[in-house]
């Protein structure tokens, strides 16, 4: 087995009890939720609502109905940017947000006229909270944030970002892809209206699983219709939560493995998570600043980034460098713009992308140190 460094995509390996709880779901109760009265699909009922209760209870949410869930957080950051923004409305978003949220806003600017602003932050990724509240109009209708940038890792002051939200009744937006189950996140202490998640990233479930948690009174369209299990001579979509974002038969399969995750997650604490994390990341700035003519972009203090650090070296080609870590030595790392081209364009690197390593929480110290052996070793082949 090579050595996996690209769990800011998805994290790999899972917890053995992830596989097997969804191993027994298959194989001994199969049932859908919400739909049927017979003791299996009940059960499937049990199994999905636990999993909206830990989500909430991770998150600190007011109750468990609010927590929807979608096949992963760009679905879910969809059906709020589209099923709350309307025509003429105006948006205040980071600098630093990934396709999920850039592409349906510069969609909706394109078609429905919607305004955009981006804040502006240092080449490391560094925003000033008091620069979103210059932003402010009277038409502001939503700040999206990124809890931290998927390419240089920085972690935004979303707290005081969603205090500035609440003072002048604007609805905030936070996108925790980076951040949830890695870093603590309470939609209260950090007024968070809605926080939208990823299942399959720190939270350490399959893929196909995510949502957002409702944390506010907002009236948001749903962008899909269909059965919910219940009301069904009612001709629309329920209008109570959470079957009114849930239409059609959800991804039990995947919400169990996701529950079973957080069980796995309450069991070592989000404190004991990140702090191992922010050792080997500290671990991973300090052994890859020993590498000749590398650039490493963002903060260079564990303290003020999640698991991902982006880095080039002179003269080779980030891809060439991705290519030679796993054909020659089985290390999976990623390369290129990361889905996030406006932060490439902060770091300079629009035109050639980054090479970054994603740390998670089964990297170890040794991981790190292969990679760097290995970084060299190309390196000379280069020079
Ligand atoms: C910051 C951020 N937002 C959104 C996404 C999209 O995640 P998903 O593919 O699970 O929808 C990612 C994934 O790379 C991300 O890093």
């Amino acid at each position: 087995m090579g050595i996996y460094l690209d769990n800011a995509a998805t994290s790999f390996p899972k917890p053995y009890s992830v596989m097997k709880k969804m191993m027994e779901y298959m194989q001994d109760i199969g049932a859908t939720s919400g739909r049927g009265a017979y003791k299996t699909a009940i059960e499937a009922d049990r199994l999905i609502y636990n999993c909206r209760k830990m989500i909430c209870k991770l998150f600190n949410g007011s109750d468990p109905a609010k927590v929807i869930f979608t096949s992963n957080i760009t679905e879910a950051l969809n059906v709020v940017i589209n099923g709350f923004l309307k025509e003429g409305d105006h948006v205040i978003t980071s600098s630093l947000e990934h396709n999920a949220v850039w592409r349906p806003l510069k969609t909706l600017e394109r078609d429905k006229n919607i305004e955009i602003s981006t804040v502006c932050c240092t080449d490391e990724g560094i925003t000033d909270y008091n620069d979103v509240e210059k932003l402010i109009k009277s038409n502001t209708k939503l700040i999206i944030f990124t809890h931290a940038s998927n390419v240089l890792g920085a972690i935004q002051p979303i707290r005081e970002i969603g205090r500035i939200a609440k003072k002048h009744k604007v609805k905030f937006l936070v996108d925790s892809a980076q951040t949830a189950g890695a870093y603590p996140i309470d939609v209260e202490k950090d007024n968070i209206d809605i926080l939208a998640f990823t299942g399959h990233k720190g939270l350490l479930g399959p893929t196909g699983t995510g949502g957002f948690i409702v944390n506010c009174y907002i009236d948001i369209n749903p962008l899909k219709s269909g059965g919910t299990g219940g009301d069904s001579k009612y001709p629309y979509q329920p209008d109570y939560f959470p079957n009114r974002y849930e239409a059609g038969t959800p991804n039990v399969v995947g919400i169990v493995g996701l529950g079973e995750a957080l069980n796995f997650i309450y069991s070592v604490g989000i404190k004991n998570i990140r702090k191992k994390e922010e050792e080997i990341i500290e671990y991973a700035i300090e052994r890859l600043k020993s590498v000749k003519k590398i650039e490493i972009y963002g903060p260079k203090k564990s303290d003020k980034i999640v698991g991902v650090v982006s880095f080039n070296i002179k003269n080779i080609k980030a891809e060439e460098i991705s290519y030679e870590l796993d054909k020659q030595y089985d290390i999976m790392v990623r390369s290129g713009l990361h889905c996030a081209p406006t932060a490439h364009k902060i770091m300079g690197t629009e035109n050639i992308g980054a090479v970054r390593i994603g740390i998670g929480y089964f990297n170890e110290k040794e991981h790190i140190d292969t990679l760097v052996e290995a970084l060299n070793k190309i390196q000379n082949k280069y020079m």
